[in-house]
């Protein structure tokens, strides 16, 4: 058996000083990987470089043991999903919202109302949402909501941006729950995360691992 998701020395440059960093880890299915590390670690250009956004100096990524560019970028994208540290919120309703990345030809016309809906209900949001002006949003429902966004896609991988920070610790609880239930309930899935947040430690059951981004150069 192939490993699940595994990026294997990846390497790049950031900022003015144009520091390296180099990691390396693994995913198994059905699990959790936190990526850790100061400000300025590099951790959103880590997710990005994962997803496909930006291009990294060195290194290559697999999923279920096939190299990331035997994919087209947008055929990759599908399968591992980037929710971003400040997720683009659309002109137009919630619905409108959720319907975007289907625009894609990749996915084109998959859009499923219902699972919308359901998806609505189990992040403890109303349904009635689904018509309000997504700008009208309060933090909290912005966040669930552009969550629920990538999660409708149905990636294999999701790359999360620190999912919690606008969340209170019970929305943060239940969105945390939200996810584990989203590992479990298909095969082929995992998480790829960021975040200050510990309340994935209150979450027994799934396995987890910790990649600290720290000192430049080092992992
Ligand atoms: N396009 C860019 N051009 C130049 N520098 C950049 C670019 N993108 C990021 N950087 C720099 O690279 C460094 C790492 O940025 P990154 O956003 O990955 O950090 P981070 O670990 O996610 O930080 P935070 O916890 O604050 O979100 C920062 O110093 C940032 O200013
Ligand atoms: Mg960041």
């Amino acid at each position: 058996m192939p490993e699940f998701f595994k990026f294997d020395q990846i390497e790049y440059h950031m900022g003015a000083a144009g520091r390296t960093v180099k990691v390396s880890s693994d995913l198994e299915e059905g699990s959790i990987l936190v990526i850790k590390g100061p400000s300025g670690a590099g951790k959103t250009t880590l997710l990005r470089i994962l997803a496909r956004l930006l291009e990294c100096d060195k290194g290559q990524v697999f999923l279920q043991g096939q190299n990331w560019l035997s994919f087209t970028p947008q055929l990759w994208r599908s399968k591992i999903n980037y929710l971003a540290q400040k997720p683009a919120v659309f002109n137009g309703t919630v619905l409108d919202n959720l319907k975007k990345p289907f625009a894609l030809k990749i996915k084109k016309d998959m859009f499923n109302l219902d699972e919308a809906i359901d998806g609505l209900r189990e992040l403890s949001l109303n349904e009635n949402l689904i018509h309000q002006d997504a700008r009208t949003l309060s933090g909290g429902e912005t966040a669930r909501i552009t969550l629920l966004r990538p999660i409708l896609f149905k990636p294999n991988i999701l790359l999360l941006d620190e999912p919690f920070a606008s969340l209170d610790d019970n929305s943060a609880r239940s969105v945390m729950e939200f996810l584990k239930r989203w590992l479990e309930n298909e095969t082929g899935r995992g998480i790829v995360m960021v975040t200050h947040n510990d309340i994935y430690k209150d979450i027994s059951g799934i396995k987890i691992q910790e990649l600290e981004l720290s000192e430049p150069g080092v992992n």
